[in-house]
């Protein structure tokens, strides 16, 4: 039985067309009792990540980090939608110690499993409902290990800082979230750190003010995401950066964090961002969100770079070809977003094709060019033309483990440059751009590509699928 009071619905004298909407919900809805949200989204290879029965509209994460603890504080306020009725939901939560949960202001009760925080409100959910849950925490945050063995999650630096990055799943060592890029949501992230350091987030940098009030002398860094992020793209950095603004022709904002010794290495790569995302406007079309820029850390610091929304993180002095990737995927991955990890080829394919592209319109080698030495295995052209690129076909990966394997990356470009071989460079050019406006801050699926650009084209690009994108051999041209 539900147990809820019901809402004062006859206060007004001609209900609202709402108010008679919510009458039906809780005349039916008496009966029906929230269920449980599910514990995953089922996804092929990280079927626990992410949750199911709510959709996260907003994160507000008001965070403080001490560097020389390595103590993290967080709150974390989530509001999102119900879509079913809920007596509990789960977060996606690893290490740190949860302090209390709030929702919709009321204490709810919680649990923790492995990476699953389940959380009981004290009165269920109605499906449709828009609910806020307010998780307090702290601790030492996870270093998380992939299943490929990198290293993520919230990686402490050298020179006392610390960066949170996450491709697949380490965002969860640093905020309770619906860690799983179906469900993307604004985010407003909020850094404490004491005086001295910088602490950069993604998107526009709202306010930075020193606090005197509290005689701490700590700086409190607003940074603000007004387009949908999925979670693994969050960052959170802190260090004692330089920074450095510039502004597209565009007119959008750059802003670069750099740790000092490598400022002059990083000035000639950092100096194109504008260039580069004017680059790929003409090339995608509009870039997607309101700002742009770097996160430069110690070499070795990261085992990877990351195209952390807006604002990719590298681990050491970034290459050109490396910022038109990282920058490539702001379209790619970031705004077209996978419906699932096994998708993985259509961040990486596109943003590896940006790089051929580039070098293509930069008296470099043309794509053709690359494709050919990809096939040939030819590293005078292309120095990763030997990896093993045909180990395994681009849109399937053989298990979570191979998600950011050279397939994905080198065969899913080489499934884009077929498909311009097949269509000329016209209809080609108009169905990157159309796949990337038709689907603009979305998700989709290798299923929603395929489609996609057949009825773009207008062509059957059956033996493209089958040989590039699905075939188990290395293709014979
Ligand atoms: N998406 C990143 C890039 O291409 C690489 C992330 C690799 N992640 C991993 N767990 N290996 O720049
Ligand atoms: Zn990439």
């Amino acid at each position: 039985m539900d147990h809820r009071p019901h809402r004062p619905l006859f206060r007004f004298a001609a209900p609202s067309v709402a108010a008679l909407l919510a009458l039906t919900t809780a005349c039916t809805g008496g009966t029906v009792q929230g269920r449980p949200g599910a514990s995953g989204l089922r996804d092929p290879f990280f079927p626990k990540a992410g949750n199911g029965g709510y959709d996260v509209r907003h994160y507000d994460l008001d965070l403080a980090y001490r560097p020389d603890s390595g103590e993290l504080h967080g709150t974390a306020v989530i509001t999102a939608r119900a879509l079913q009725g809920l007596s509990s939901f789960n977060l996606d939560l690893t290490g740190l110690d949860v302090e209390s949960v709030d929702v919709q202001g009321e204490g709810a009760r919680f649990n923790r499993t492995g990476q699953e925080l389940t959380i009981r409100p004290a009165e269920d959910l109605e499906k449709g409902q828009e609910f806020r849950t307010v998780v307090r925490y702290s601790g030492k945050p996870k270093v998380v290990t992939d299943p490929d063995g990198s290293e993520e999650g919230w990686i402490r630096t050298e020179g006392g800082g610390a960066v949170g990055v996450g491709e697949p799943t380490g965002s969860m060592a640093w905020f309770p979230g619906n860690h799983h890029p179906a469900d993307k949501a604004a985010y407003d992230i909020s850094l404490r750190v004491p005086k001295g350091y910088e602490a950069v987030s993604n998107g526009q940098l709202v306010s930075r003010a020193e606090q005197h009030g509290d005689q701490s002398g700590d700086s409190v860094f607003r940074w603000r995401s007004v387009e949908p992020m999925a979670s693994y793209l969050a960052t959170a950095a802190v260090g004692k950066y330089r920074i450095s603004t510039a502004t597209t022709s565009a007119g959008i904002p750059v802003y670069n964090a750099v740790v000092p010794e490598l400022e002059a290495k990083s000035a000639e790569a950092l100096g194109r961002i504008p260039e580069i995302v004017d680059w790929g406007s003409g090339r995608f079309g509009p870039y997607p969100f309101s700002a742009a820029g770097a996160i430069v850390e110690d070499e070795g610091a990261l085992g990877y770079a990351l195209e952390t929304q807006t604002r990719p993180v590298y681990p050491g002095a970034p290459t050109v070809d490396l910022v038109v990737h990282e920058l490539a995927h702001q379209w790619f991955g970031n705004s077209v977003s996978p419906k699932s990890w096994r998708d993985m080829w259509l961040n990486e394919g596109f943003a590896t094709y940006a790089e051929w592209l580039w070098s293509e319109d930069h008296g470099g080698p043309t794509a053709e060019e690359r494709f050919t030495a990809f096939e040939e295995g030819d590293t005078e052209v292309d120095p990763a033309a030997d990896s093993e690129w045909w180990a395994f076909p681009p849109a399937s990966p053989p298990g979570p483990e191979h998600i950011s394997g050279a397939p994905v990356y080198y065969r899913g470009a080489m499934v884009l440059h077929r498909i311009r071989q097949e269509v000329g460079d016209k209809a080609f050019f108009d169905l990157v751009r159309g796949w990337a406006a038709d689907h603009r801050h979305g998700n989709v699926s290798t299923a929603d590509f395929t489609a996609y650009a057949e009825q773009k084209t207008g062509r059957d690009l059956d033996e493209v699928w089958k040989t590039w994108l699905h075939g188990k051999e290395r293709p014979s041209t």
